[in-house]
């Protein structure tokens, strides 16, 4: 990936700054070493996401993920509590996994805004910003979680990965793959935490759309940063020879009493197709269990196929990494390809970054992209190319909702070179 600058210390946006501070708002880069100005900025976060109040534990938990990022607040003097920002936001550099490589993206993440100060344009000053940064430090791209599907879209951020909740009826589940030669195990939850980071890292290219995480991601899947009341259990897959292959965190409620316990998967990794399998038969044969649920799963879960009834596994499908192209050459060159295509692009962009018509010559599996005044084959927004960008959608489907219009024949001939033998899949929440 290309160096970009520490991004922790880059100006703040003078824009963002000027229009916040006419409404009598302050607009501030925190020093994110400084914990008094962190703790503070963490409780205005988490009551953004009207949590409960964070324990000392848990702020200290903040510390790490933050000193890396660019932490930014706005403050209001007027306020009585004028030392807690009023809107917080916090963004570095991530190199998102697309075929054949990887895309810098600005990563986006901790948007809130107080209650007592929503829907006056203080979110939108801060997008923005943040997209002014991301494009004058040249990266390509800036990629976020969204709470809502409705939030983004303005600032020209497609949804690009989607997730599946599966609900499985384990009652009636009865295995039909091959078993695993390997064994699983329990395991002390810290060792889990270190486990999933360490299977992450490792799988991280298998999947497009994923961004390297960090220990208080995991630490949170196994309740050890988050959730702590919680009873989590860690069971792991190791092959024949010994290595951990595979990780698994879940906690079981309902009434497993009566044999109606609902088992609940909070993550799970695999490093390949028997470890994944061997922990979800651990999950479908528990004893006491009824349902088992898991969240932020891959569409293409291979799970439907592992039993005997396929109908007892029922997916539902949900949004969930959002990417914007800022720079359409760089980011459509970062890429490779499933087949060859030549066509004309006109991309509209009402924030400028991308806007413009390109001519795309893909051969190879790679493309070159230039400026062009040709008429256009194909015609579509930032948010429709950056929702395709990684293959998860479907240009047809688009071009049937009216979100792209052109030459049918262009649009088949792009869609297929867009293709990824597997869903695009981010596996963490940011
Ligand atoms: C979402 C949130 C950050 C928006 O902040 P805000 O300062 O009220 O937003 P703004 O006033 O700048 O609104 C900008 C635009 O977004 C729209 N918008 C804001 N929040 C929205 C929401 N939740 N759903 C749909 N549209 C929304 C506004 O209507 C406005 O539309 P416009 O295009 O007509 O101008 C704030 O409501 C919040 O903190 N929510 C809880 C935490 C959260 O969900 N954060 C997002 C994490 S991904």
């Amino acid at each position: 990936m290309a160096e970009f600058p520490d991004v922790r210390t880059l100006p703040l946006d003078e824009t963002a700054r000027a229009a916040l501070a006419e409404r009598g708002l302050e607009y501030r880069l925190i020093e994110n070493e400084r914990a008094a100005a962190m703790e503070a900025w963490s409780h205005a976060v988490r009551r953004g996401f009207a949590g409960s109040e964070l324990t000392a534990e848990e702020v200290a938990d903040w510390r790490e993920p933050m000193s890396w990022r660019r932490v930014t607040g706005v403050y209001d003097p007027a306020s009585p509590q004028a030392d807690r920002p009023i809107a917080t936001a916090s963004s570095w550099v991530a190199p998102m996994t697309v075929p054949g490589g990887t895309l810098p993206s600005w990563s986006i993440s901790t948007v809130t805004v107080a209650a007592t100060h929503r829907r006056r344009g203080v979110a939108r000053q801060l997008l923005e910003a943040e997209l002014r940064d991301a494009h004058a430090a040249g990266v390509p791209a800036a990629g976020l979680t969204a709470s809502e599907a409705t939030i983004y879209g303005r600032y020209g951020f497609g949804p690009a990965t989607k997730i599946a909740t599966w609900k499985v009826d384990a009652r009636r589940a009865r295995w039909a793959a091959p078993a695993a030669p390997g064994r699983v195990q329990y395991l002390d939850r810290e060792d889990a935490a270190l486990l999933m980071g360490q299977l992450h890292e490792r799988t991280l290219s298998d999947r497009v759309g994923e961004i390297p995480g960090w220990p208080r991601r995991w630490r949170g899947r196994l309740a050890l940063a988050e959730d702590k009341n919680e009873v989590v259990r860690a069971v792991r897959y190791v092959d024949e020879t010994g290595e951990p292959r595979g990780v698994m965190a879940y906690q079981i409620d309902g009434d497993p009493d009566s044999g109606r316990g609902e088992l609940t998967i909070r993550y799970l990794i695999a490093e390949d197709d028997v470890a994944l399998a061997a922990l979800w038969r651990f999950a479908l044969e528990h004893d006491l269990v009824a349902t088992v649920t898991a969240h932020m799963r891959p569409v293409d879960e291979p799970l439907p196929w592992l039993v005997d009834d396929a109908r007892i596994a029922v997916s539902s499908l949900k949004d969930h990494g959002w990417l914007r192209i800022l720079d359409v050459p760089a980011s459509l060159e970062a890429r490779t390809y499933a087949a060859d295509a030549s066509v004309t692009l006109r991309v509209t962009d009402p924030h400028g970054y991308a806007d413009g018509t390109w001519r795309v010559d893909i051969a190879d599996g790679r493309a070159r992209v230039v400026a062009s005044e040709d008429q256009p084959d194909v015609a579509l927004s930032v948010i429709e190319l950056s929702a395709v960008y990684l293959g998860g959608f479907s240009l047809p489907v688009l071009r049937a909702a009216g979100r792209v219009t052109g030459s049918a024949e262009a649009i088949d001939t792009l869609d297929a070179a867009l293709r990824v033998p597997r869903a695009p899949f981010l596996s963490i929440v940011y």
